[in-house]
């Protein structure tokens, strides 16, 4: 049982490094789950769907934090833990860290306040190994200019906000120096898998 994260600004590549990093699981013959957040349950789901539709722009920034939080205690109740205790693998795109990032560092609500909610709501669950893309704000906002769909509610927020978001991973980084590998995300995405895996080779002794 081991709970592997992908974290990373919009655009930062981190979902495609979680399904490279699926298929060689695959073809490793490793029995794993993958999972995003929010979503993945049926309530989940709803609160995907309230949390980025455009209709709810004046949200309070402890509502949006308690949203998160509740689409996040369905899934690790569901669907992570059973997994993790079952002995698979779980590889999950976002989950804490986004939330200490947007909303305690980002939306200005403190780290420590929002790392103690969520640490109510998942029952303490921490990942074993956090993955973080790091981009800047200029290429995100480029990619995403590429891309065919709409922005969401997050996605449409100012630059400076996805600035703090940015320098936010990398304060996470100096406080967890063990758990979470930071990642430059402008490198081929080739590259980023070969680091990937080499790093889950180390730690997971594969
Ligand atoms: P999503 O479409 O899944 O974006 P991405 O592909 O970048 O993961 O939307 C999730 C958005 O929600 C994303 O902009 C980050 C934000 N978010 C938070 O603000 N807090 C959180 O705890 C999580 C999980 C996501």
């Amino acid at each position: 049982m081991f709970f592997i994260t992908f974290e990373g600004i919009d655009q930062s590549g981190k979902s495609t490094q979680l399904d490279l990093l699926a298929h060689a699981f695959q073809s490793a013959g490793l029995s794993f789950l993958s999972v995003r957040e929010p979503g993945d349950t049926a309530l989940g789901e709803a609160i995907r769907k309230l949390l980025l539709g455009p209709e709810h722009g004046g949200m309070d920034r402890w509502a949006e934090t308690l949203l998160y939080a509740a689409a996040r205690a369905q899934l690790v109740a569901d669907v992570i833990r059973p997994a993790l205790a079952e002995g698979n693998l779980v590889l999950c795109d976002r989950y804490i860290d986004s939330s200490l990032v947007y909303q305690g560092i980002a939306r200005g609500l403190g780290v420590e306040r929002v790392l103690d909610l969520n640490m109510s709501a998942t029952g303490g669950l921490m990942p074993d190994l956090t993955f973080v893309f790091h981009l800047d704000v200029e290429s995100s906002r480029s990619r995403l200019a590429g891309r065919q769909a709409g922005r969401d509610r997050i996605e449409s927020e100012p630059l400076e906000f996805h600035r703090l978001v940015e320098a936010g991973y990398r304060q996470l980084e100096e406080k967890y120096p063990e758990r979470i590998v930071g990642i430059d995300g402008s490198l081929a995405a080739s590259e980023i898998h070969g680091r990937v895996l080499g790093e889950c080779r180390r730690r997971l002794g594969i």
